[in-house]
């Protein structure tokens, strides 16, 4: 079955206020959007079924910022579809809430989707350090969206290559163990190179995420499977970095089968 438009939410699912988000950023009685051409045609994990109730449901049902979250994700996905995937920002909040979060890091921004789901999760006086090498999409795109729900002053926007950033804040002792979550999210060939970083800044007991680590399945592409030299690159370099994290005695890692796969590294030393 393929479903390419569906009802809003029913009020069940439509409980404000919101715990994730400031009240202001809440609404009591709202239609939601109807789903865009382009979000009909997205999908989690290929399956049209899972993506609607996922996105008008699950996952942004509950408050005003969501929609315009929704909206967001609908946008990024029209260019490329580089974004996180709803139900993964969702395992980040949660995630976030149980590590009790303050402080967080980003790599890759793009739009700022999951950078607002992070901002979102965060107490009042959270900080995320955001990195990109451009502000082109998050300005044009998801500031907006994240001056309207409230949390923009979590973000500390820092526009540049991640290596050099995160080295800068390496350099500085009082990062040294201060963040409770990274998201990595950006090129594939630096990850080992960022995991170095990220675990001198996330303290133990703290959490680094990487995404695209199954990369469509491309990771276990046969030498000689029609893909094209881009996606071969970034696949060795993926399986160059995960073989690493498996054994690597500082973390616990945890791969994910969600949206094109995640790694979680739980620091433990
Ligand atoms: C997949 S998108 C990030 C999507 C975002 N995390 C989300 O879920 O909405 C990757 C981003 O990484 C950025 N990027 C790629 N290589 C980078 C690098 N070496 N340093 C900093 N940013 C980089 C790109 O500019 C792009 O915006």
């Amino acid at each position: 079955m393929r479903l390419t438009h569906r009802s809003p939410p029913s009020s069940t699912f439509w409980k404000p206020p919101c715990s994730l988000a400031s009240p202001t950023a809440c609404v009591s009685s709202a239609s939601p959007p109807p789903p865009t051409p382009c979000e009909s045609r997205a999908a989690v994990l290929g399956i049209h079924e899972l993506l609607v109730p996922a996105l008008d449901r699950f996952v942004h049902a509950r408050c005003l910022t969501f929609f315009l979250l929704r909206r967001t994700c609908a946008e990024t996905r029209c260019r490329g579809g580089m974004a996180a995937s709803p139900d993964q920002v969702q395992l980040f909040g949660l995630l976030l809430e149980m590590l009790g979060a303050r402080k967080a890091i980003e790599v890759g921004v793009f739009t700022g989707y999951s950078l607002l789901a992070t901002a979102l999760a965060l107490p009042d006086d959270g900080k995320i350090v955001a990195i990109d090498v451009t502000r082109e999409f998050y300005d044009s795109v998801g500031s907006p969206v994240i001056e309207k729900s409230g949390v923009a002053r979590k973000i500390d926007f820092r526009v540049g290559l991640a290596l050099p950033v995160l080295d800068q804040m390496v350099a500085e002792e009082r990062n040294k163990g201060a963040f409770d979550f990274a998201f990595v999210d950006a090129d594939k060939e630096s990850l080992l190179s960022y995991h170095e970083r990220l675990l001198q800044l996330v303290r133990v007991g703290g959490l680094i995420a990487y995404d695209n680590t199954l990369l469509r399945g491309h990771v276990a592409a046969a030498p000689d499977a029609p893909i094209s030299d881009r996606h071969r690159a970034f696949a060795a370099a993926i399986r160059e970095f995960s073989a690493a994290v498996a054994v690597d005695r500082r973390v616990h890692i945890c791969q994910l089968a969600i949206a094109d796969g995640l790694t979680l590294c739980r620091r433990v030393a």
